[in-house]
């Protein structure tokens, strides 16, 4: 199986681009964060603070998250029920960086990863995809934009699902999230030492498509 590690930071076009390459390439696009979105869900909705892992951790085993695919699409099923949507609102970004810190939250997501990696060829994108999760991948590829750009990104795609947000807050929102991501203890954001850095700043989808999938096609050349 042949395994692809896209990793960066919020809104640097991951999923787009991830999901688009691995139609095109035939392989299945796994978006972790998703999983994460699915625990702060899942805390928010039974009242657990998603910062206080000795509350969340015990409650862990209630939980059951599962991933399936149609039309090309991922969809996330929480404990039965299709998540993909709720995930997606603002308030989970934050909830999502703030579980995704609990090393119980992380250790408990670890297996169905990595399962994900030993039955499909996927194109897996997160922030640790290449460092933890994946250390054996084929090809790692840490995308990366301003902050501005992928402030501007996210918020395009907020008030294309009608959400009301500002372009400022979506601003703060990534600044922060920056932050949370990669100063956590464990499995902090970062480029692993091997990865291939893309800078997608300025670009159009198309130009970032192009420009991944060539170098995943290169890299799998050289190997
Ligand atoms: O990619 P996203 O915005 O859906 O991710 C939501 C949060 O989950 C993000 O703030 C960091 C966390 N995350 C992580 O820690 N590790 C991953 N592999 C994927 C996401």
């Amino acid at each position: 199986m042949i395994s692809v590690a896209i990793d960066g930071p919020s809104g640097a076009g991951k999923s787009s681009i991830a999901r688009r390459v691995a139609a095109r390439l035939g392989y299945t696009y796994v978006d972790t964060g998703a999983l994460y979105r699915a625990i702060g869900l899942f805390a928010h909705r039974n009242g657990i603070d998603d910062t206080d892992e000795a509350a969340l951790a015990p409650r862990l085993g209630e939980i059951k998250v599962e991933l399936f695919y149609r039309d090309g699409k991922q969809h996330v099923v929480l404990n039965g029920e299709d998540v993909s949507e709720d995930i997606r609102k603002p308030e989970m970004s934050m909830a999502a960086s703030n579980v995704s810190a609990l090393p119980a939250v992380r250790a408990f997501l670890l297996d169905l990863q990595r399962q994900m990696a030993r039955d499909y060829n996927v194109i897996m994108d997160g922030r640790d995809i290449g460092t933890v999760v994946l250390p054996q991948a084929d090809v790692k590829i840490f995308l990366t934009a301003s902050a501005e750009d992928r402030a501007m990104r996210r918020y395009k795609e907020f008030l294309g699902r009608g959400e009301n947000i500002s372009y400022e807050e979506v601003l703060e929102d990534i600044n922060r999230r920056d932050y949370n991501d990669s100063h956590r203890e464990i499995a902090p954001l970062r480029p692993a030492e091997d990865a291939i850095l893309l800078d997608t700043t300025g670009n159009t989808l198309e130009q970032s498509l192009d420009l991944v999938e060539r170098t995943i096609r290169e890299r799998l050349q050289s190997k």
